[in-house]
């Protein structure tokens, strides 16, 4: 029987490689995303190459009770896979940045991907299976100024993922946090918006062999997957300084690869 797999963000980046890699296994997609022109162009790239079923919904997840939205739209479809992905960063002072671009990102990070676990997950109990995949960050493992407010949703994102795996040990269902380091999209132009250089100096991972990896972990019900081996230090690395000196070397490191 044929699987079928939600994927948030579908219209670009990470959420766009992990459904060519769903589509490549030969699940059905339901692919939701705000930017309805390149969800169109994906959906129509896919089909023609893998000839599944794609559904599309336009839909902006920080809006309120969104996630009841999706889930009347698709009634009866059940999902066997569910990733939220769907995330934008924000740079600058917590006192200078918009309060609406703010509240957005938290409804969507935090509100709309807790709802949507919660409202899927019901389904997949009673199946007793599914997978779910939330886009975290490696900004999860310690605070980040100037991004203040991305890195604690992101930590908030790993947080939940773990502890509902925990829950859901034995049910036939994982769940499993992907947390990147930076990855070249469109991610890294939308955080720098308000900055006077865009120019970026991380490296930037490939965002195909990020999904990879990812998605990979979440076939094999992996909880926490962190891309790459200096990410892995990394994500280590707080847990042998104080929080405070954690928090300084992130500034450092805003400092230096982005001018405000
Ligand atoms: N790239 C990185 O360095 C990096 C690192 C760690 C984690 N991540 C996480 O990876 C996830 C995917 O990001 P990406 O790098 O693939 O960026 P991306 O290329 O910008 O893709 C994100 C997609 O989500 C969509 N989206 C944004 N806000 C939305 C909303 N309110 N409702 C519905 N869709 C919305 C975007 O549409 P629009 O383009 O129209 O806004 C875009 O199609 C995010 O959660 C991000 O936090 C990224």
């Amino acid at each position: 029987m044929t699987k079928t797999a939600l994927v948030t963000g579908a219209a670009s980046g990470l959420g766009y490689e992990l459904s060519v890699l769903l589509a490549k296994d030969n699940y059905d997609l339901i692919l939701v995303d705000i930017d309805e022109t390149n969800l169109v162009k994906v959906k129509s790239a896919l089909h023609d190459t893998y000839k599944c079923q794609i559904t599309i919904l336009v839909k902006d997840l920080s809006k309120p009770n969104v996630a009841n939205d999706i889930l009347n739209e698709i009634k009866s479809v059940s999902i066997d896979v569910l990733i939220n992905n769907a995330g934008f960063g924000l740079f600058g002072t917590f006192s200078g940045t918009d309060w609406q671009r703010e509240s957005d990102m938290l409804h969507l990070h935090i509100l709309t991907t807790t709802h949507l676990t919660k409202l899927v997950l019901d389904g997949m109990l009673q199946k007793g299976s599914g997978k779910i995949l939330n886009m975290s960050s490696l900004a999860a493992f310690q605070p980040g100024p100037l991004m203040s407010i991305y890195y604690a949703s992101k930590a908030y994102m790993l947080s939940f993922s773990e502890a509902i795996a925990n829950e859901l040990i034995g049910t036939g269902i994982t769940v499993t946090a992907l947390c990147p380091g930076p990855t070249s999209t469109e991610f890294q132009s939308v955080v720098s918006e308000n900055t006077v250089d865009n120019k970026i100096r991380f490296n930037m991972a490939c965002p195909s062999k990020v999904a990879l990896y990812g998605y990979n972990a979440m076939k094999k019900g992996k909880t926490v997957a962190i891309p790459g081996k200096f990410n892995k230090f990394l994500s280590v690395l707080p847990r042998f300084l104080t929080r405070n000196r954690a928090t300084a070397i992130v500034r450092k490191i805003q400092d230096k690869n982005r001018n405000e």
